[in-house]
């Protein structure tokens, strides 16, 4: 009796460790399942070149990302950490990933297949069915097997017909939900929320008007931002050579924030479209109305369908400039300026998100991150005000200068991973405003 219970109880723990174990694992596909972006392009050749500059393309290439995630690898010992740490790739190599080199970041250092190299790609996208979580990449796919039977792409079109492959209607494809799969991110451990868009969009009013992600980041083209303060016209032309004439082809740069890779690697048409979307993200006001000595400044997010900054906050770095001077040029105040090293004073008004490791000490290394410290993101839609206390002038008049700056990383954190002065880290001015008042 006691030896059949043993047993039997030996089986269900089995039974219940398998189960744990492949829930835990991801869906596998073959590589050879998957077509090359190339191939595509030899149709959608519009769509390709775009594509091509987009960082979706340089996801797994983009040496920031890379050099920063094997930097952050080495030296954890923590098994929850390292945990993290290794899965950068889910993401960044997705094809990689799900077929199986690179399983894990570490796999960098090995010879990853070409196409997988190729970053996040048309037939990752167009072979995706549905996101079994709104965060950390649980995409469900559904690809064909190669060029031979290239199987069903989905996408926007309900009377879409090619000879190469199946076409089929995906409402996800035109839903928020296929970007925020991948772009929220969080720890997998500890759940720490490291990127939020789709959160910070799903909560605000573009979300509540039924504009998706794909309502500015696929509409934007060279001279067309598409932001939520501009005009987001529509893109007639064809989807594929052979295809017909249609009212809107979505747009495949995915320009965001991302001024220097693109331009280095990819295209610089597409390092000038981020700027071309940053320009047009914020507003800039200095208050008139000088009380006790105290200057207001209100930055509103008034074009990002969620907050600014958004996506690697952490490393991010908006920032608020502002200067007073006399009539004559001589600076009374002077805050947010960058030192000659391009530093910035830790008295500055930055909109970032700053990490702790659980006792209160903040960290740059995601896989550290069990705690949020600083939390200071504009939402969509929404302002911030700053106020500055002005050094004692009275009965004259003075020039107020204001600027909001966007980065993609403190120039300390690229000369700590590059070496020093590598990478000069440019500095986009989203918006500004200038007002000489009477005090
Ligand atoms: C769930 C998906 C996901 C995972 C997992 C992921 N990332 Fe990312 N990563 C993103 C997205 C989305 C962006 C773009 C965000 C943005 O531009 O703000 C990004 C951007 C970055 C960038 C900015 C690159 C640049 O050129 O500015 C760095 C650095 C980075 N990730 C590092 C990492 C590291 C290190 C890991 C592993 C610890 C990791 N990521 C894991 C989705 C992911
Ligand atoms: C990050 C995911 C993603 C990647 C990568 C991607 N696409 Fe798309 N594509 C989409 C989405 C989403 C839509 C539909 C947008 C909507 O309806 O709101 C779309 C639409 C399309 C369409 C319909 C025509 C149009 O543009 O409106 C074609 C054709 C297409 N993509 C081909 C490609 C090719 C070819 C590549 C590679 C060069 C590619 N896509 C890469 C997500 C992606
Ligand atoms: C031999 C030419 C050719 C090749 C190669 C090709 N396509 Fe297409 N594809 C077409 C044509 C033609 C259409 C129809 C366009 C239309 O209806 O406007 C189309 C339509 C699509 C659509 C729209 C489907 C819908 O119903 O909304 C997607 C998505 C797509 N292709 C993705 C891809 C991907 C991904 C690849 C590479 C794996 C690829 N195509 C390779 C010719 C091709
Ligand atoms: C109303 C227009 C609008 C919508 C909708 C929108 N965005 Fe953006 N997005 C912007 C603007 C403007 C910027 C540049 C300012 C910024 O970084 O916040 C941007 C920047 C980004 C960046 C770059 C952040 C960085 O610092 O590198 C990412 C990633 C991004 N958006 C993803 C998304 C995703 C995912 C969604 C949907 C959940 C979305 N966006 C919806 C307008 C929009
Ligand atoms: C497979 C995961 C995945 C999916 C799906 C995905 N993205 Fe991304 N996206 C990324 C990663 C990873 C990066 C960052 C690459 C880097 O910086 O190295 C990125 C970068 C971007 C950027 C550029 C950010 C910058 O800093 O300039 C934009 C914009 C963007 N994605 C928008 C979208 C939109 C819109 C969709 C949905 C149509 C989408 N993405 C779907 C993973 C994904």
């Amino acid at each position: 009796m006691l030896k059949q219970a043993t047993v039997r109880a030996a089986i269900i723990i089995m039974l219940a460790a398998v189960l744990l174990v492949s829930c835990k694992k991801s869906r596998h596909y073959e590589l050879s399942r998957f077509i090359a972006p190339a191939v595509c392009g030899s149709c959608h050749d519009e769509i390709y070149e775009q594509w091509r500059g987009s960082m979706h393309h340089l996801s797994h290439y983009d040496h920031i990302y890379r050099e920063i995630a094997l930097r952050d690898l080495k030296g954890l010992t923590d098994a929850d950490e390292i945990e993290e740490a290794e899965l950068c790739v889910k993401c960044h190599t997705p094809i990689g990933f799900v077929s199986g080199l690179p399983a894990k970041t570490s796999d960098h250092l090995k010879k990853i297949p070409e196409i997988a190299q190729q970053g996040i790609q048309c037939d990752y996208c167009h072979s995706a069915v549905k996101a079994e979580k709104l965060y950390n990449a649980s995409i469900e796919l559904d690809p064909g097997n190669g060029e031979e039977s290239p199987g069903t792409k989905r996408g926007p079109f309900k009377d879409s017909h090619a000879d190469f492959h199946e076409t089929a209607y995906s409402e996800f494809h035109t839903r928020a939900e296929i970007c925020g799969a991948c772009h929220d991110v969080r720890h997998v451990v500890f759940g720490t929320r490291l990127e939020s868009p789709y959160e910070e969009w799903k909560n605000g009013p573009y979300a509540r008007q039924g504009i998706p992600c794909q309502g500015c980041h696929m509409y934007q083209r060279p001279g067309i931002p598409a932001t939520g303060s501009t005009n987001r016209p529509k893109n007639p032309g064809r989807a594929a050579q052979d295809g017909p004439v249609r009212e809107h082809i979505f747009t495949h740069y995915f320009t965001g924030a991302n001024v220097l890779v693109p331009s280095r690697f990819g295209s610089r048409v597409q390092g000038r479209m981020a700027e071309e979307r940053l320009r047009n993200a914020a507003r800039v006001k200095i208050d008139e109305h000088i009380v006790n000595n105290m200057l207001r400044v209100t930055v509103a997010n008034t074009g990002a369908g969620h907050s600014i900054p958004t996506g690697l906050t952490h490393v991010r770095q908006v920032w608020l400039e502002v200067k007073v001077s006399t009539l004559g040029g001589r600076t009374l105040f002077h805050s947010g300026r960058p030192d000659g090293t391009g530093r910035l004073d830790p008295s500055s008004v930055v909109y970032n998100t700053v990490f702790g490791d659980g006792t209160g000490k903040p960290v740059l290394n995601i896989a550290k991150a069990r705690e949020v410290l600083k939390d200071k993101r504009i939402g969509p839609m929404k302002s911030a005000v700053e106020l500055f206390r002005l050094p004692g002038v009275t009965g004259e008049s003075i020039v107020v200068e204001a600027r909001l700056w966007h980065r993609l990383a403190p120039q300390e954190l690229v000369d700590a991973v590059f070496g020093e002065g590598k990478i000069k880290i440019p500095a986009v001015l989203m918006a500004s405003d200038k007002k000489t008042l009477k005090l």
